[in-house]
């Protein structure tokens, strides 16, 4: 194998020895199956390649200081992803069944869970997909669970920095009523504009408001919002946004640490009003923001004064990373051992 720089991996693809699949037919999941294709061979007609019948997931396993290898909240990506499944009528794969592929995929390719001390992670990407044949716009009758994995670094440049984003009132991700809610890849394909051109503009990533009214935070490109003050945790309530996994733990350490939560719509007149703000996800962890631009609006809401993180995100960025690495007890029952 050749040798892995870890410590300076970035979130990219990185080819890895085994990839696991379930496939569904005949109305029934089967046995897990060991892969080491990079490739599915797939039908021209398939449901996914025409009708977007897709549905993915994204989690982390870390090896902590002891040398184990831990899994984060494995249960509820299996919930969200089952979740996306009924919403867009793809059969759902069990929490049990999605646990033996995850913890056998991280077994397989154990020697890609990054070191300690590097600071990075093996990302795990669950994708379940139609690969039954239609012509007509309706659900397939065969699917393929796979998951893969690959070491990953940092999401966004820098890591744990304060960095500005920039408010897009060009595109919508989701409608209120769509697909917001699901990791379908659909809403990505959505972003990929809005995403490309914050990008050029020199921001980490765009922010959606909300596309019936135009007023509230929804969330940014990969990752939810969160905005601190007064004691209080604060993160948008709305129908068109994923249900984030890294967010709904943010919301239990706030809550740890002493803090007010609150979760409700978020004008973005508001955003002038917060001491320090967030992304979070999976891949962000979390982004600290340093200021968030509405340039067709002609505002800049300037968060972190001083240009560097506060000492709220901080604190649950550590408390975060601590549990997820082993470094601190896992209070709230979140992390799976690899045995
Ligand atoms: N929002 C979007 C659109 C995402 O793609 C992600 C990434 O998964 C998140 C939020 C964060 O979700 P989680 O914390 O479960 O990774
Ligand atoms: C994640 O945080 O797991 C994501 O899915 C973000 C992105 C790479 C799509």
């Amino acid at each position: 194998m050749k040798e892995i720089d870890w410590s300076n991996l970035s979130f990219g693809y990185m080819k890895t020895d085994y990839n696991v699949r379930i496939y569904y037919r005949n109305n029934a999941w089967g046995e897990l199956e060991v892969s080491s294709e990079e490739t599915i061979p797939l039908h021209i007609a398939a449901t996914s390649l025409h009708y977007g019948q897709e549905a993915f997931e994204g989690l982390k396993a870390f090896r902590g200081k002891d040398g184990k290898v831990r899994i984060f909240r494995l249960e509820e990506n299996a919930a969200r992803l089952q979740s996306t499944c009924r919403g867009i009528m793809m059969p759902e794969l069990s929490t049990e069944r999605f646990r033996e592929a995850a913890l056998r995929v991280v077994e397989l390719n154990k020697h890609f869970v990054p070191p300690y001390e590097s600071g990075a992670s093996l990302y795990l990407r669950p994708l379940l997909i139609g690969t039954g044949a239609q012509v007509g716009v309706k659900p397939a009758d065969e699917y393929l669970f796979l998951i893969f994995v690959t070491p990953v670094g940092p999401y966004f440049k820098g890591g744990f920095a304060a960095t500005p984003y920039v408010i897009t009132r060009k595109y919508d991700r989701a409608a209120p009523l769509g697909t917001g809610t699901y990791k379908v890849g659909g809403n990505y394909a959505a972003s990929l504009r809005a995403s490309h051109e914050a990008h050029v503009g020199g921001y980490s990533a765009e922010f959606y408001l909300d596309a019936k009214e135009k007023k509230y935070i929804d969330e940014c490109g990969a990752a939810n919002f969160f905005g601190i003050k007064d004691n209080t945790y604060i993160t948008p309530l709305s129908t068109s946004i994923l249900p984030s996994i890294t967010n709904k733990s943010l919301m239990q350490l706030a809550e740890d640490l002493g803090m007010k939560v609150e979760r409700r719509p978020i004008a973005e007149a508001e955003l002038s009003t917060f001491e320090e703000a967030g992304a979070c996800g999976t891949a962000a962890v979390i982004s600290p923001i340093e200021r968030i631009d509405d340039p067709e609006n002609g505002h800049s809401y300037v968060i972190a004064k001083d240009g560097k993180p506060g000492a709220t995100c901080l604190k649950l960025y550590n408390k975060l990373r601590a549990i997820q690495y082993g470094d601190e007890p896992d209070t709230h029952g979140w992390v799976t051992i690899l045995e």
